[in-house]
């Protein structure tokens, strides 16, 4: 029965939207109770008491969460993934099989063990800071950044006036909007992509890309996510620039916090750092990757001409990226790389072969 109903309503939604020409169907559903409290109060006591809120326990303002929720941002998205779950999980207590029961971020698992594994984020039970990293990469800063901004995820709560925790990159949450349609841009009335979005001063600010429906739980060549690219720098540019103004990019999105951590070319325009929105050149070894591989996502320039599904890689138009090489949250390997660097062996891939950096650099493997 319930099965039905459920069935009925998705009908129904595809039904509205068919005739609206937009996306209707609320991302959360179900009795406000599930997941907001009124008060924090259940016969006289405390329902649940927030630590975070200001770095000491109970909390100097009672111990509720914003937006009255039930738990923090980890309460509910800690557990493990199963297919066809519509709950996505990125941190898991228990036993992580990568790439299989894991979503496109990786998962947080692995940072709690060792701090280079991923972002130290403020509120997952038995996770410290990280000891080596304070300041995003070597400490450069973004264009008009006159202090280090987001020098740590691991601020209290109350104690920074910037957003800290999963709210450091996930700044305006928007669970209540309605669900992007397959397909098409996240935008930013639906809390851009993944609800990323850096300062909220205007365009620029938040990430577009195309939003896979099971968050990559089952990935392929033709079932991922696809994120936005901007190609600023080329080989023959003399471009020393940071990334403030890449618009609703991924990469300019990183590099809001990693600031001018990865100036990229010389003078010269010989590269100094590995480019990210570097255009994969159409000749030579590059033009091999044309068959798209989730584990070594490439930009593209427009996500509007992209059909459901996703196309093959273009050399020539798409490109590199921060999140071609890294997870979002954490992974099995150190730099939270997507997959393992040792095994990346110049002339002798073996079991490698085609992975990782010999996806692009296909004449090295
Ligand atoms: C499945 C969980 C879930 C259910 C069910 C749910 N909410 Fe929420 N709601 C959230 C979360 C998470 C947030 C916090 C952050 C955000 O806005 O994305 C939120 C935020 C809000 C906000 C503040 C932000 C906004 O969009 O206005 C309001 C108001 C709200 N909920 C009202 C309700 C009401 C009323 C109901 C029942 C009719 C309800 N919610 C049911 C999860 C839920
Ligand atoms: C009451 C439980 C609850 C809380 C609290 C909550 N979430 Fe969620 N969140 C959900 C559910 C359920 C979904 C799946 C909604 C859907 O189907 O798109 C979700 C989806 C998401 C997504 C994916 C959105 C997308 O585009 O697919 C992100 C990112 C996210 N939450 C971040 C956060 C952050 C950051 C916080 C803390 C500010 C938070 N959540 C708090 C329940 C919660
Ligand atoms: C809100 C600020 C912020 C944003 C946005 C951000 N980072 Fe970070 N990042 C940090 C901080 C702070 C550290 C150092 C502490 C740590 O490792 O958590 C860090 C560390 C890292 C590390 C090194 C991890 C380690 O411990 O060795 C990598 C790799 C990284 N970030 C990649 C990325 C990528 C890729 C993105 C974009 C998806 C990104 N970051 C977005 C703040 C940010
Ligand atoms: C350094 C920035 C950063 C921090 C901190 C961060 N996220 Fe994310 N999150 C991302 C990015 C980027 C993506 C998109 C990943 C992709 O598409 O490859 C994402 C994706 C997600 C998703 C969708 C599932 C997925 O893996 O794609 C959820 C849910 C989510 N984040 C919740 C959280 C929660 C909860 C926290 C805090 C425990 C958190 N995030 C902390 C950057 C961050
Ligand atoms: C071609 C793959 C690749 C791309 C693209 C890439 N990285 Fe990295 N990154 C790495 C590797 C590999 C390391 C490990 C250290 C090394 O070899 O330099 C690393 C290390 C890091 C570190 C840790 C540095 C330290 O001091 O420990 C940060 C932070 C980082 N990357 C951020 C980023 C950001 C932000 C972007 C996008 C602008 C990005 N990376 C793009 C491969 C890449
Ligand atoms: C998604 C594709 C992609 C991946 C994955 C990738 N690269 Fe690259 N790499 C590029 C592109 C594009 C360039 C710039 C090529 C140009 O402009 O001539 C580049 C440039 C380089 C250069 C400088 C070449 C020069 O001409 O100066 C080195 C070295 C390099 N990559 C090493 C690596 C290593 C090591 C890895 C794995 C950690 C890696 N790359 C992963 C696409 C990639």
């Amino acid at each position: 029965m319930k099965h039905l109903k459920l069935t009925f309503l998705t009908v129904l939604c595809m039904g509205i939207v068919m005739f609206l020409a937009g996306p209707v169907c609320a991302a959360v559903t179900g009795e406000c109770s599930n997941c907001h409290t009124m008060h924090n109060s259940q016969n006289g006591n405390h329902m649940m008491i927030n630590v975070d809120i200001d770095g000491t326990s109970g909390g100097s303002h009672g111990g509720g969460y914003p937006s009255l929720t039930r738990g923090s941002c980890v309460g509910c998205h800690t557990g493990p993934n199963t297919a066809g779950s519509t709950h996505p999980y990125v941190y898991d207590t228990g036993a992580v099989n990568y790439g299989f029961d894991t979503l496109a971020g990786g998962n947080f698992k692995w940072v709690v063990t060792d701090d280079a594994k991923g972002h130290n984020v403020k509120g997952i039970p038995g996770m410290s800071a990280d000891t080596l990293l304070v300041a995003p990469g070597d400490g450069g800063l973004a264009a008009g950044c006159t202090s280090s901004c987001h020098s740590t995820l691991f601020a209290p709560v109350d104690g920074a006036a910037l957003n800290t925790g999963c709210e450091g990159c996930h700044l305006e949450p928007k669970h209540h909007a309605p669900r992007q349609l397959a397909g098409t841009p996240a935008l930013k009335a639906n809390g851009y992509f993944r609800f990323l979005s850096g300062h909220d001063t205007g365009s620029g600010s938040g990430v577009e890309g195309i939003e896979d429906d099971d968050w990559q739980f089952t990935n392929d060549m033709g079932d991922h996510n696809e994120y936005l690219g901007n190609a600023v720098d080329t080989h023959a540019a003399t471009n020393t620039r940071g990334f403030a103004a890449n618009g609703n990019t991924m990469t300019g999105f990183c590099t809001g916090c990693h600031g001018t951590f990865h100036t990229q070319l010389d003078g010269n325009a010989n590269w100094i750092r590995h480019p990210s929105d570097a255009v994969l050149p159409s000749t030579g070894e590059y033009a091999n990757y044309t068959t798209y591989d989730p584990d070594v996502p490439v930009a593209r320039p427009d996500l509007t001409t992209i059909p459901e599904g996703g196309i093959g890689v273009a050399a020539g138009t798409d490109m590199v990226m921060c999140l071609s090489c890294h997870r979002a949250h954490g992974s099995p390997y150190d730099d939270m790389l997507r997959w393992d660097y040792s095994g990346m062996v110049a002339g002798n891939g073996g079991s490698f072969s085609g992975t990782g950096c010999f996806t692009c650099h296909s004449e090295k493997d």
